[in-house]
């Protein structure tokens, strides 16, 4: 949540933090703001998005620069609670990515010693910290600054007169990209691909001192030194490239994220976790929670191996004994309650694996060994071709535990994954435009995949849509059906093919209309439905994947017709760095 932007060079800070935001938004899009460093500092900040806004003309002068677009926790979205934050001379401002939990303390503290506040954020306490501790050394001051802060940080400081900008980071992300006499702070790769493929992960406790010159990184006082990676993401893949929409861009991308992925492989080292493990567990959130459930459907019954799929929010909370093998499915590598409950399976000895989209994310700094997927950016804050991805990294753990049965499967998979992306499915989307409830249901490895379908639906249409094992609706839910309430069944061949053909009559029977999801040819199951979306007629794994792919374009396809803001859907943000 919250994207933060720096930049220090020969060039004008302004147009680079701007789009460099734009970039950005994705991860918050409430209000955003930039600041430039001259003899003073100047402030420009903005409630609103700034890809709707006229940013193009703001013209602070300036070498140097901050910039932040915000995801709101501390104070409603409004031009004062917008970063940066200045202190009470305007001589330091401040972006923050995180949550300063002890910042009501240290309000207190601060105002008791005589500072003035101007908005309600947690951010603010950091700027009049640093304005304490500043005796004109910059990096100083946020050294003495940074021990009182509890919580999450990704921070950015610049100072009058001070020609650097100085870097912290505890449990938010914060990379650096390297150009040529020029450097940049960013939250997340995106905004470097314009610049640079040199980057730097900073680590946990970092505090990063940065010149145009070069950078100059602390860790508990000491100095260190980070590697620089090479990004192999290209800035055409953070575009739209011709579609109305990431999200549909990303839908499209779809079967390359699964080849290229499938094609990476798995290391020696992962391969060996994964072949040495008697139990799994998983931990996630939200889209990856539900590709870490189609996992234990599919480990269970095909490997016969013991998962459970935990929620990482809860698992917290609630630690049931484990051992084994623990495995954090997160696309962005950034999500808080996933790190937290990584962290947790950790301390009770488990092994830990990451899955993750994003190379160098907080994640993989955590783990024992990292399997990345190779979806490439994803923008849209709806999870798709994350999704497909992580299909694509689990079911090569299966198949590795299955000693390589699905090579062939997985080999074609993409082919029919692009079979159904021009699937015709007007009729159906015309359906779930005009109700206030949708129902999808499945079983097997197909429940989690109506779990998602449902996600999907609510996320970027708002219209309320439920999940369910097709065997549950009985058990309370039908009391909801109605002529108005379309069931979305996702019905294969298999095992519970008949006893959902039952269901499927069932709910018929109670007059709410079916759109079933089928293989190609299924004439008995067309003849009952109201509107049936044929599947090409493959393996079950990779119908888990084309059911999928259906479900997200009706999603998007219904919030188009309800013109929805497909890549930004209110109140939601990219990554979830709060827990
Ligand atoms: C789904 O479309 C969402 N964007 C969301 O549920 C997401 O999957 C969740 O926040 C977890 O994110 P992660 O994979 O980056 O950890």
């Amino acid at each position: 949540m919250c994207g933060i932007v720096g930049y220090i060079g020969r060039r004008e800070a302004t147009p680079i933090l701007i789009q460099g935001l734009k970039r950005l938004e994705y991860r918050g899009y409430d209000s955003f703001g930039i600041a430039t460093v001259g003899s003073s500092i100047e402030v420009f900040k903005k409630q609103g998005r700034i890809s709707e806004s006229e940013a193009g003309a703001v013209s602070l002068a300036g070498c140097i620069g901050i910039g932040h677009t915000r995801w709101a926790t501390h104070g409603e979205p409004n031009d004062i609670n917008a970063h940066p934050h200045i202190d009470c001379r305007g001589g330091v401002a401040v972006v923050h990515n995180g949550v300063i939990e002890n910042f009501t303390e240290l309000k207190r503290q601060l105002i008791e010693r005589g500072h003035t506040f101007r908005s309600d954020t947690d951010t603010e306490v950091i700027a009049h910290l640093i304005e304490e501790h500043h005796h004109g050394d910059l990096l100083e001051a946020v050294r003495a600054t940074v021990p009182h802060l509890r919580g999450s940080y990704a921070l950015l400081a610049v100072a009058a007169h001070d020609r650097r900008i100085v870097a912290a980071r505890d449990c938010s992300p914060l990379v650096l990209g390297i150009g040529d006499s020029e450097l940049f702070a960013a939250s997340d790769m995106t905004p470097l691909l314009d610049h640079t493929e040199r980057v730097v992960f900073l680590e946990d406790g970092d505090i990063a001192d940065i010149s145009a010159d070069g950078v100059e990184i602390y860790h508990q006082g000491e100095k260190v030194q980070r590697p620089v990676e090479l990004i192999d993401w290209c800035v055409e893949d953070a575009r739209k490239g011709g579609f109305a929409h990431y999200m549909l861009k990303e839908i499209f991308e779809q079967p390359q994220a699964f080849y290229e992925t499938i094609r990476a492989g798995v290391d020696e080292t992962v391969r060996n976790l994964v072949l040495s493990a008697d139990e799994v567990t998983l931990v996630a959130c939200g889209t990856s929670y539900h590709t870490a459930l189609i996992f234990k459907y599919l480990a269970e019954s095909l490997c016969r191996i013991p998962v459970r799929v935990e929620l990482a929010s809860e698992f917290k909370y609630y630690t049931p004994p484990i051992s084994g093998l623990a495995v954090a499915v997160t696309q962005s590598g950034e999500t808080a309650d996933t790190i937290a409950a990584l962290k947790m399976a950790k301390a009770h000895n488990c092994i830990t694996l990451a899955i993750t989209n994003v190379q160098g994310s907080t994640i993989t700094r955590v783990t024992d060994g990292t399997l990345l997927m190779r979806a490439g950016p994803e923008i849209g804050v709806a999870a798709t071709k994350s999704y497909i991805a992580q299909l694509a990294a689990l079911m090569q753990l299966i198949n590795i535990r299955c000693g390589g049965v699905f090579d062939e499967v997985l080999s074609h998979a993409h082919l029919a994954i692009g079979e159904v992306l021009m699937r015709d499915i007007q009729d159906a989307v015309a359906l779930c435009r005009g109700a206030e409830h949708i129902f999808f249901v499945g079983r097997g490895p197909f429940y989690p995949v109506s779990l998602e379908g449902a996600l999907k639906m609510k996320e970027i249409s708002y219209v309320h849509a439920e999940g369910y094992a097709a065997g549950e609706l009985k058990h309370g839910p039908f009391a909801l059906l109605t002529p108005v309430t379309p069931v979305v069944a996702i019905c294969p061949p298999g095992s519970t093919y008949g006893v959902m053909v039952s269901n499927i009559k069932e709910i018929k029977a109670r007059r709410a209309p079916i759109i079933a999801l089928g293989v190609d040819g299924d004439s008995e199951l067309a003849e009952i439905v109201d509107i049936f979306i044929p599947l090409p007629d493959t393996h079950l794994l990779v119908q888990v994947l084309t059911s999928s792919v259906v479900l997200q374009l009706l999603a998007y396809r219904t919030a188009c017709a309800l013109q929805r803001d497909i890549d930004r859907p209110r109140n939601l943000a990219k990554s979830v760095t709060v827990e």
